[in-house]
């Protein structure tokens, strides 16, 4: 029982989680004694009549989706399985190059054929903008394509203009599959800045994280349809894509999750706002600001730049943050913070002793133009491989998906044919540790 005493010390432990899951151990009722399976009387997630069908009408009406379906293995299932069902070999499907890596996953599985949206980078955050909408139209008047996947908002909380995007698709008749594993609690922040939620914008399948933005445990996601004639086809592909013995902790927490968000969602918001404020202007004051694009970003994802002796300060106040990337280190707000605020209070605290640490040197690494997709990641990994050293990687097709986590943002994907800049480009991530010297190649 090593692990499970490894995670009662940690719980023992006063500290202050700035990071997934959402629920951050506030919610003690949440972990019930009970952890049963498909007695009668619980129903079946894979053809639900009776009280889990209930349950989940219950979150698609808070969302206003026609149809919602609980997923026991996080967005990633959702996203693969979206991909899957509407999209075939011989498809093209419209991607970001920022995807998260479930999407590559959809798309060996589907067959499908990626047309990459290139996307600016913004060089003072070192990460990418959301797709632009002129982008996205000039793709489509070029190509003909069955389906495009967004992310709203992405892992550092950028969002795009999902409603310009999806009436965009919309118009040409593509379905729009939206990565939405950031976004569970949009639905309750529009009166206090954040993005618009896919769901409201009209996008065809929205997949959620109530894990990392709401009170859910780990791996409890949802999967909102707005075009119910998908609906069939997508609880059939979750069917082959799902565990035969989901969780009843995980399925009751997303209940718990829509239930209490509808009843307190917005007034949490509007108090963490009021918190998030505090720390946005006082470290503005003590030039700590990580001065963001200007974008439409989701406030709650917080960010400090990286200094040195930074995580250790952190860590010795109890501080745990999501991410410590580079220059930047990254705290996740939830409403959990709203409801017991003595973590953001810490944080707070400390800004000046943070301020007065020395800063660390940035590295720039503009990423190169995207490589070219020769094969469909779905050959590309049906091929045998060989792993070889990063220079001798050059000319050569990546056979796998190159997507260090966290966050699990693609960097190279399968069937991409590597050229002198995307090999060095990739030399200098693996002398920052970010990826191993090796990659699988064909
Ligand atoms: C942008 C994005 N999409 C999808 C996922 C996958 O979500 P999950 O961990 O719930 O499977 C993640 C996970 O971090 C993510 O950052």
């Amino acid at each position: 029982m090593e692990l499970r005493e490894h995670m009662e010390q940690l719980s023992r432990k006063d500290r202050f989680p700035f990071h997934m899951p959402g629920h951050k151990g506030r919610f003690p009722s949440l972990f019930g004694k009970f952890d049963p399976t498909e007695l009668p009387g619980l129903d079946n997630l894979h053809c639900s009549r009776d009280v889990l069908r209930r349950a989940q009408n219950l979150v698609a009406d808070i969302y206003g989706a026609a149809k919602t379906y609980f997923l026991v293995n996080g967005s990633s299932v959702g996203i693969m399985a979206a991909i899957s069902a509407l999209a075939r070999p011989g498809d093209c499907v419209l991607v970001q190059r920022n995807c998260h890596k479930s999407v590559l996953a959809g798309l060996i599985h589907s067959g499908a054929m990626p047309v990459w949206i290139e996307q600016p980078f913004c060089p003072r955050l070192r990460h990418w903008l959301p797709p632009a909408p002129a982008e996205v139209s000039k793709l489509i008047a070029a190509k003909s394509i069955k389906a495009a996947v967004f992310t709203n908002p992405d892992y550092f909380g950028l969002a795009p203009d999902i409603a310009g995007l999806a009436d965009i698709c919309q118009r040409e008749k593509i379905a729009v599959i939206v990565d939405e594993a950031h976004g569970a609690h949009l639905a309750w922040g529009q009166d206090c800045g954040l993005p618009k939620s896919a769901v409201t914008a009209g996008c065809s399948v929205v997949v959620q994280s109530p894990h990392k933005t709401l009170p859910a445990l780990t791996q409890a996601a949802w999967m909102h349809i707005n075009d119910a004639a998908l609906a069939e086809g997508l609880q059939e592909t979750l069917n082959i894509f799902h565990t035969t013995s989901p969780s009843y902790l995980l399925l009751s927490s997303l209940e718990f999750a829509g239930t209490w968000a509808n009843a307190h969602g917005t007034a949490m918001l509007r108090r963490l706002n009021m918190l998030a404020k505090a720390l946005y202007l006082r470290s503005r004051q003590l030039d700590l600001d990580f001065r963001q694009p200007a974008y439409n970003r989701d406030w709650t994802k917080f960010l400090l730049p990286n200094r040195r002796g930074l995580v250790k300060l952190l860590y010795s106040q109890g501080i745990y943050p999501e991410l410590v990337q580079g220059d930047k280190v990254l705290f996740m707000l939830t409403m959990a913070d709203a409801l017991e605020t003595k973590g953001i209070a810490a944080l707070y605290r400390i800004l000046p002793l943070i301020a007065s640490l020395p800063g660390r040197p940035v590295v720039e690494i503009a990423p190169p133009p995207l490589p070219r997709q020769e094969i469909t990641p779905r050959e590309a990994w049906l091929r045998p491989g060989e792993i070889v050293p990063l220079h001798k990687a050059l000319g050569r097709i990546a056979r796998q998906v190159l997507a260090p986590y966290p966050p699990g943002t693609m960097v190279i994907g399968p069937g991409q044919r590597l050229e002198q800049e995307h090999v060095q480009y990739l030399q200098k991530l693996h002398a920052k540790k970010v990826i191993p010297q090796w990659l699988e190649v064909i």
